[in-house]
């Protein structure tokens, strides 16, 4: 790993178990660069288009100039890569985060590792203490689920852009504060 692969990556480097029996979240590596290709293509939400903009992140995550760089965290179940989440510092903002990507493989879903990985996620927030996660998505049917996630794990809908995406496709903004005690 080269001095800079190795600085980029220190800010998530430690491992996190989770609640859910059998997945591992852990900080990606460059090595998880064509499985997190792959969960994409498996998504059946997104294209090819969107896997090599993922893909441009991801390379940017590790060779990227900045220490604001976007984070990966892959979710293994044995030495399978299932699922994946991106996130990183909202520019121009005080300790907010937006959650930039969450996939979890077509074929593994309801098995509780999109909820290991926002979880995750959020644990690492608290460790930053950042203030602030926000995370945009579509109003459309296919991210029902996703909606569905946020929505279980205390995330609110402060916000809607009607037909931000495309007419009929309106933008809904979710956050959930860190510091607000429940
Ligand atoms: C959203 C996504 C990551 C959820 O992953 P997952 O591993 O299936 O989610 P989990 O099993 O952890 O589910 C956690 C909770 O989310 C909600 N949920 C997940 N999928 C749901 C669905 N299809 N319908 C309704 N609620 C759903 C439920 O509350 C669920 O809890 P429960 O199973 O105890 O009822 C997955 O559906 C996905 O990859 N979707 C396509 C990509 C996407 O839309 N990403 C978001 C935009 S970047």
């Amino acid at each position: 790993m080269s001095e800079r692969e190795s600085r980029t990556q220190t800010p998530g480097q430690y491992s996190q178990a989770t609640n859910e029996p059998g997945l591992r979240i852990v900080p990606s590596t460059m090595d998880d660069r064509r499985a997190i290709y792959d969960v994409l293509l498996n998504s059946g939400v997104f294209g090819q288009s969107d896997a090599e903009v993922v893909d441009g992140m991801f390379v940017e995550a590790f060779t990227g100039p900045s220490d604001d760089n976007y984070r990966f965290l892959s979710c293994w179940e044995g030495s399978r890569l299932v699922g994946f989440a991106c996130y990183g510092s909202e520019s121009m903002t005080q300790g907010t985060w937006d959650l930039f990507w969450i996939c979890v493989s077509g074929q593994l879903r309801r098995r509780g590792a999109g909820r290991a990985l926002l979880n995750d996620v959020q644990q690492r927030a608290a460790q930053e203490r950042v203030r602030l996660i926000v995370i945009y998505t579509s109003s459309t049917e296919k991210y029902t689920a996703a909606r569905r996630l946020y929505e279980s794990l205390g995330f609110e809908r402060v916000a809607v852009v009607p037909d931000y995406y495309n007419n009929g496709d309106d933008l809904f903004i979710y956050t959930k504060s860190m510091t607000r005690k429940e």
